[in-house]
C-alpha cells in the first residue's frame, strides 16, 4: 500500500482548462473521493494520475515512485504504474466468462496458469462472485457486472484503486448495497482509493476524505462531517444539501440583517458590515401555523405543499425568494396558506458573499 501525492496538476483541451493546479495526497489506506458536478474535471484528474491522459504540468507519485513530472520529463506508462481501476460502465468483456474478464490482468503479465486460477478465485471470493466463474457478463445482474470489474481491478494487488463513479449506472437500492460492498473491501484490502462521484450521499458515506471540485480546482477537503457541516463556500454548501439562501448584512457578529428583519446569527468568523448569504437546510427550517416565535422569522406563503412519506416538503415564498423545507409528514397546508418559516439561530450557516 502507497501514499498517493498529486502536485499542481494541470490539463487543458484547446481554451478548456479541465484541470488546473490541482494538489492532493491520499494517505496509505486511505479512501479519498473527489466530489463536484459533471464537468468539474473529476476525470481527467483520475484519467491523468492512471496515466491515461498526460498532463500539460505537474506532478505525480505512488510512494517514492515518481510516475509522472512535467520537470524532468518522466512518464511512466499506464500499463507499468499497477493502478486498479473501475469505470462507470463497466468495461467488461461480453465474450469472455466471469473467470476469463477477472483474469486477464494476470494473463498480460504472463503469469503461470496455476497463480491464475488461484488469485482469480480470491478476487471472486472477495466480490462473492465465486459460483459465477463461467458465466458470461450477460447472464448477470448490473450489480454482478459491477463486481466482476472490482474483482478485475484488484486481482494483480495493484498499488492503488481508481473508481470512476462506478456506482452511477446501478438503480438506488443497489446502488446503497454497492456503496457498503465497496467500503468493505477497500478496508479489507486497506487499498489506498480515490473515488470519484457527483453523489453527495456517496462520498459522505464513503470517505476518509471529500475532496470538492470546482471548475477544475479542489475547492475544500474535509472529513465527511466537517464538509457537510461546514462548507466554507457557497458552492461547496449548495452541493451537500445546503438549499437555502438568503441574502443579508451581518450588523455584528451576533446580527445580521435579512429582508428589513434582525436575525440573531453565529458569524464569529466574519466582519460585520459586510454582505453574506444565510444557508440553512430544509430540515432545519420550521414551518409554524401558529405565529408563536418572534426573532429569526419570515413571513410567506405556502406555494407547494408535498407528501414525501416520511416528511412533507413545504415551498414557501418570502418576499420573493423562495424557502424549502421539510416539514413533519402530517402537516397539511395548502397553496396560499400564511406560515412563518423559524430559522434558528444554531441552524443558519454564514458565508461571506
Ligand atoms: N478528451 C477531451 N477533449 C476535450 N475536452 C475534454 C476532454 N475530456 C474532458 N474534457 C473537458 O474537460 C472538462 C472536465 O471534464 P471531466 O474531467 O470529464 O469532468 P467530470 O469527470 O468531472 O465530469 C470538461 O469541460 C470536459 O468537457
Ligand atoms: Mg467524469
Amino acid at each position: 500500500m502507497v501514499t498517493l501525492v498529486a502536485e499542481n496538476l494541470r490539463k487543458t483541451y484547446g481554451r478548456t482548462v479541465a484541470v488546473d493546479s490541482v494538489s492532493f495526497e491520499i494517505p496509505e489506506g486511505a479512501l479519498v473521493t473527489f466530489l463536484g458536478p459533471s464537468g468539474c474535471g473529476k476525470t481527467t484528474t483520475l484519467r491523468m494520475v492512471a496515466g491515461l491522459e498526460k498532463p500539460d504540468s505537474g506532478l505525480i507519485k505512488l510512494g517514492a515512485d515518481v510516475v509522472y513530472d512535467s520537470a524532468s520529463g518522466v512518464a511512466v506508462p499506464a500499463e507499468r504504474r499497477e493502478i486498479g481501476m473501475v469505470f462507470q460502465s463497466y468495461a467488461i468483456w461480453p465474450h469472455m466468462t466471469v473467470a476469463n474478464n477477472v483474469a486477464f490482468p494476470l494473463k498480460i503479465r504472463r503469469m503461470p496458469s496455476s497463480d491464475i486460477a488461484r488469485l482469480v478465485t480470491d478476487a471472486l471470493k472477495l466480490v462473492q462472485l465465486d459460483a459465477y466463474a463461467d458465466r458470461y457478463p450477460s447472464q448477470l445482474s448490473g450489480g454482478q457486472q459491477q463486481r466482476v470489474a472490482l474483482a478485475r481491478a484488484i486481482v494483480f494487488q495493484p498499488r492503488i484503486l481508481l473508481l470512476d463513479e462506478p456506482l452511477s449506472n446501478l438503480d438506488a437500492k443497489l446502488r446503497e448495497e454497492m456503496r457498503g460492498e465497496i467500503r468493505d473491501l477497500q478496508l479489507r484490502l486497506g487499498i489506498t482509493t480515490l473515488f470519484v462521484t457527483h453523489d453527495q450521499d456517496e462520498a459522505l458515506s464513503l470517505s476518509d476524505l471529500v475532496a470538492v471540485m470546482h471548475e477544475g480546482r479542489i475547492v475544500q477537503v474535509g472529513g465527511p462531517r466537517e464538509i457537510y457541516e461546514h462548507p466554507k463556500t457557497r458552492f461547496v454548501a449548495n452541493f451537500v444539501g445546503w438549499t437555502n439562501f438568503l441574502s443579508a448584512e451581518l450588523i455584528d457578529r451576533k446580527t445580521a440583517r435579512v429582508q428589513g428583519k434582525k436575525f440573531e446569527v453565529a458569524g464569529k468568523d466574519l466582519n460585520p458590515g459586510g454582505a453574506v448569504h444565510l444557508a440553512i437546510r430544509p430540515e432545519d427550517v420550521l414551518v409554524e401555523e401558529n405565529q408563536t416565535s418572534i426573532s429569526n422569522v419570515l413571513d410567506g406563503r405556502v406555494r407547494t405543499s408535498m407528501f414525501m412519506g416520511s416528511y412533507t416538503v413545504v415551498e414557501i415564498e418570502v418576499d420573493g425568494s423562495l424557502l424549502i423545507a421539510h416539514a413533519p409528514p402530517q402537516t397539511n397546508l395548502r397553496r396560499g396558506d400564511s406560515v412563518r418559516a423559524l430559522l434558528p439561530r444554531d441552524r443558519l450557516l454564514v458565508l461571506s458573499a
